[in-house]
């Protein structure tokens, strides 16, 4: 198979964590850095031996030489570059949010699918051995009926008034903070698990400050725990929520709820799922990725460690290492790039074989789900995720 060329947009945490994951993915050439942040672009080229760096993404797009990109701009940028990056013919891998809206979303669907190229999206946590193993229990009756789905996503890093990043400004990150960023991973992940589409929600979101204390540096994602309390501030609104009480009607009349929070004391990333049919339950938790637990009546709890030899075949391929030895958060985007570019470097395109990986048109439905929550929110009503735009 020939080698796919890559190029990586954004030197963020993102941008680092794909470059990291593509030099693990057999048949990938990372040829370029585009970022305005250039100095930390160079400085990653150089450790991981990338050939060019640009100031500018632009540039990418003449090039013959580059094949697929991956765009880990902060999400105001991701529907322009996205769609100019389909129209050059590109292969585009986006981070999520696809867009911050869904009229952008489905248009990115409809450009994309004009352009005949391969699109994906970065939720990651499907690339984890234990979800592809849950996916594959469900899918064979294992729980039984699916009776409730139920979980959450907690974090602090904003849990102060003085916690700042661009994901507080709307006109940066969109209308939707918490919902969009994270809940957006647990939708994703319990709609791969049971192979069901979330179809109706009701939303109560809430904000721990109504305003916070925008520190005059810029503090880069993640990092405000670390740097103290910086010097000057200036007070300014805050637009978006910091967390949210979804619950949610699947197909086939599944329901569930979600809790999703920043403001959640010594919670770091704790994306949890539980999923409890009439035979069995299961539940996994994102910062313990290694152990399934399975629920059970009339016998023993089940805890399944992450051990290829005691997984399903399907479920084995994501786990690299034997049992004990744990695979993490960096891992599961290297799986869900490997099936990418194996897909492409096989010529298939999504008319001939269904893609082993998330797509636009899941980013688009999460769009959906994101408009909707934010509606019930206002309306203070059920609401259907309308399914317009790209069928
Ligand atoms: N899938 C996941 O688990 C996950 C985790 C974190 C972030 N994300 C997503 O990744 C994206 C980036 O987030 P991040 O945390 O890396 O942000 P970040 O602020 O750390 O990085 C953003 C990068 O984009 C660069 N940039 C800004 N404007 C640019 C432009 N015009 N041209 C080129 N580069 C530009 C910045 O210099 C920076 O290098 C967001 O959309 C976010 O939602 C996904």
């Amino acid at each position: 198979m020939p080698p796919v060329n890559v190029a990586v947009i954004g030197s963020g945490f993102m941008g680092a964590a794909h470059v990291d994951a593509l030099r693990r993915v057999p048949h990938v050439n990372v040829v370029a850095i585009a970022s305005v942040d250039r100095p930390r672009a160079q400085e990653l080229a150089d450790q991981f031996g990338v050939p060019h760096v640009f100031g500018d993404w632009r540039e990418l797009l003449a090039r013959d030489d580059v094949h697929a990109v991956h765009n880990c701009t902060p999400n105001n940028l991701h529907f322009e570059v996205n769609k100019a990056l389909v129209q050059a013919g590109k292969h585009v891998l986006s981070e999520k949010p696809l867009t911050m809206t869904a009229a952008e979303s489905a248009e990115l669907v409809r450009l994309a699918r004009e352009a005949g190229v391969v699109t994906a999206i970065n939720f990651n946590y499907r690339g984890y051995p234990l979800v592809q193993q849950a996916r594959g229990m469900v899918a064979r009756g294992e729980l039984g009926d699916l009776f409730v789905v139920h979980g959450h996503y907690l974090q602090d890093w904003l849990l102060y008034d003085t916690d700042y990043n661009w994901r507080l400004e709307s006109s940066v990150s969109g209308a939707s903070r918490a919902v969009a960023d994270v809940g957006s991973h647990w939708c994703d992940l319990v709609q791969f698990v049971t192979g069901r589409k979330i179809v109706r929600v009701f939303a109560h979101m809430f904000r721990a400050h109504e305003t916070r204390r925008k520190p005059r540096v810029a503090v880069e994602t993640y990092k405000g725990k670390e740097v103290g309390a910086p010097q000057e501030y200036d007070e300014v609104p805050i637009d978006t929520e910091d967390g949210a009480f979804v619950l949610a009607e699947f197909e086939g009349g599944l329901r569930g709820s979600l809790t999703v929070s920043q403001v959640s004391a010594g919670r770091k990333n704790r994306q949890w799922i539980e999923v409890d049919g009439s035979k069995a339950a299961l539940s996994w938790n994102q910062e313990e990725p290694n152990t399934l637990w399975i629920g059970r009546r009339d016998g023993p709890n089940e805890q399944l460690i992450k051990d290829p030899s005691l997984m399903d075949p399907n479920a084995r391929g994501y786990a690299h290492y034997p049992g004990g030895h744990p695979e993490g958060y960096p891992d599961g985007p290297r799986n869900l790039f490997r099936n990418l570019y194996r897909y492409i470097g096989a010529g298939h395109t999504p008319a001939t074989q269904a893609p082993d990986f998330p797509t636009w048109e899941d980013g688009h439905y999460e769009q959906l789900i994101v408009d909707a929550a934010m509606e019930s929110h206002r309306t203070g009503a059920w609401v259907d995720v309308a399914a317009g735009g790209a069928k």
